[in-house]
């Protein structure tokens, strides 16, 4: 199958790039990381996350960035919600776009949001409802899709069977995410050879960390297959509270090298995205985890 011309990048690193991380980050630097986003010119930011403190205190500020960011029009400015009490916190936040996420394994979804996978649909269908009754975007997440830390392989079919689950709740658009980074080209062919059957491919997006390093591999084989939005992460921040041992998604720079290198578009202009890239991880004391990223960095300081 021919490449697409075009993607759209969903930029996460605010979110799950952050959320892992252990020393809290000031309300003042997240605003800063989306502001820098924003001007880099993505159409999607994964920004907030509304869930327990209890479970992840560095997403306790998701509020106060919320309020703070400078919104450009068209942009949408996701948010988690894994149930109602964080819907109604994403409402008044103004999210343009909430997110349910769930699981393709049994035991991921305990640990991750503590019931089992037809509890969580029971859980999210009045989170659907009542986003759409506000005309909210609305997004599923379906973690563990090419493999669980708690129970190792997990077949298309299950990964299929929770795409039927979050269609009929309404879900516009759905990401089939490698949590822990295991899947290689030709698994990731297998599931979205089997989701496309039940959804729109042209709503289906890849949410791939790099654990393994197969993310950019695993990109090009999923934009054989069809998929043409994918979610990347500044300066590679990130990995999962809940997935032991899973580091950060695949990094936005590289992503964008890789992009512009096939001559496909995305929008996003990649010199901002480094300086973001940067800025976000002198903050955290450290190198950022993007290849192109420290590469240009080098470059241009050379
Ligand atoms: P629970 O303990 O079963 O829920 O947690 P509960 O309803 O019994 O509530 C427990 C306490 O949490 C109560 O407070 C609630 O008020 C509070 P208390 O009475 O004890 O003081 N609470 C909340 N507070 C704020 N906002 C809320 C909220 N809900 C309850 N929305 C729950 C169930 C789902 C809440 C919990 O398990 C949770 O928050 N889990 C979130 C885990 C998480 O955020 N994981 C990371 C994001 S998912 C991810 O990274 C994967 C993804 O990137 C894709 C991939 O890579 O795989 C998307
Ligand atoms: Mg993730």
């Amino acid at each position: 199958m021919n490449l697409p011309k075009k993607v759209k990048i969903v930029e996460v690193g605010p979110r799950d790039g952050l959320q892992n991380e252990k020393e809290t980050i000031s309300a003042d630097v997240k605003v800063e990381l989306v502001d820098r986003l924003t001007d880099a010119g993505f159409v999607n930011i994964e920004a907030a996350s509304f869930v327990s403190p209890k479970w992840v205190p560095q997403m306790a500020t998701s509020t106060e960035v919320m309020a703070r960011i400078k919104r450009k029009p068209g942009v949408i400015y996701s948010a988690l919600t894994p149930n109602m009490k964080g819907l109604e916190a994403a409402l008044e936040a103004k999210a343009d776009e909430v997110v349910i996420f769930g699981a393709a394994s049994e035991a991921f979804s305990q640990k991750n949001i503590n019931c089992s996978i037809a509890e969580s649909i029971e859980r999210f269908r009045e989170v659907a409802q009542t986003a759409k009754q506000h005309n909210i975007r609305l997004r599923g997440s379906i973690s563990t899709a090419f493999g669980c830390p708690y129970q190792g392989e997990v077949a298309p079919e299950a990964v299929a069977d929770v795409v039927r689950r979050m269609r009929d709740l309404g879900c516009d658009e759905i990401d089939i995410a490698d949590t822990i980074g295991v899947g290689t080209p030709n698994k990731i062919k297998a599931v979205y050879e089997a989701v496309a059957k039940d959804f729109p491919l042209e709503r289906l997006s890849g949410h791939f960390h790099d654990t393994y390093g197969q993310a950019l591999a695993n990109i090009y084989a999923a934009m054989e297959a069809g998929v043409s939005i994918f979610h990347s992460s500044v300066a590679g921040l990130g990995g999962c509270p809940y997935a032991k041992g899973a580091t950060g998604n695949v990094s936005t720079e590289d992503v964008l090298y890789l992009m512009q290198g096939l001559g496909i578009e995305t929008g996003i202009d990649l010199d901002k995205v480094v300086d973001a890239g940067q800025f976000i991880s002198q903050h955290l004391g450290r190198k950022a985890v993007s290849r192109a990223g420290n590469a240009i960095a080098a470059k241009r300081a050379a």
